[in-house]
């Protein structure tokens, strides 16, 4: 069956990390915007440039680039049976683009993971990522098994420059101001089922399975 899927949450909600194991778990496409401008900028090219100039601030990156770069990317064949979308959209302009591009029915569920902002703070200051598969790991809550080195690449970890302190309080602004809006505009539709964000990571896949008609649900064990 294809599935659609949205995953909305703040910088450091952890939708990386659920949109990775979700995507193993259904088989869907992963396809996250900060990460795609992240290996742009990686490869050099003038997408990374752009996008830079917008990331190091803690803004975000001008709707037409953002939009133009998913909808090419959800058109890949491996998108056929479905996708988990990871940071896009981020505004309501984004949103709309989204919905004209698919049918009528296009997204299937909304999935919103709900994180205190002092908790946010914590974890992306913690957090390291993987330079070549982008899987995130922290410190304390979640540290690879060998230190420095991805546990599914063996990859060197790093951490990102925009999670700094300052420009993560930016990126929480912006969030609030411009992202903040999906909830209702989704949530009209019918379409939202918000996550307790503040469990640990088994248990928020499993309520986002439930959610999606899969998996065990809340309060079960398994
Ligand atoms: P993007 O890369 O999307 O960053 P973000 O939204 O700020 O979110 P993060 O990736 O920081 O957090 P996450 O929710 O993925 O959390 P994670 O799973 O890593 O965007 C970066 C920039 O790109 C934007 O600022 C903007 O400039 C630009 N951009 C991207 N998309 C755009 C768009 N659509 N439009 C315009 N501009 C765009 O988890 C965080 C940490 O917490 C990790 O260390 C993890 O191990 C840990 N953790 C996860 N879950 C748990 C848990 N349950 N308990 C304890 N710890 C946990
Ligand atoms: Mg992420
Ligand atoms: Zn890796």
């Amino acid at each position: 069956m294809r599935m659609r899927v949205i995953i909305l949450g703040a910088p450091g909600a952890g939708k990386g990390t659920q949109a990775a194991l979700l995507s193993k778990e259904l088989g869907l496409a992963h396809i996250a915007s900060g990460d795609l401008f992240r290996q742009a900028q990686d490869r050099g090219d003038e997408l990374g440039a752009i996008a830079k100039s917008y990331m190091e601030k803690g803004l975000l990156v001008p709707d037409e680039v953002v939009i133009k770069m998913i909808l090419e990317r959800i058109a890949a064949p491996d998108c056929i049976q479905g996708f988990i979308l990871d940071g896009f959209p981020r505004t309501l302009e984004q949103a709309q683009a989204l919905d004209q591009a698919l049918s009528a029915n296009g997204i299937d569920q909304v999935l919103y993971i709900e994180v205190s902002d002092e908790e946010l703070i914590r974890r992306l200051s913690g957090r390291w990522l993987c330079r070549s598969c982008q899987a995130p790991y922290h410190m304390i809550n979640n540290p690879p098994r060998v230190p420095g080195r991805c546990d599914l690449c063996g990859g060197e970890l790093y951490q990102r420059p925009d999670d700094a302190e300052e420009t993560v309080r930016k990126r929480i602004e912006v969030y609030m101001a411009q992202t903040m809006p999906l909830i209702d505009y989704y949530g009209k539709m019918g379409k939202l089922t918000a996550v307790k964000g503040e469990q640990d990571i088994d248990a928020v896949s499993n309520d986002m399975l439930a959610a999606l008609g899969r998996g065990e649900g809340p309060g079960e064990w398994g």
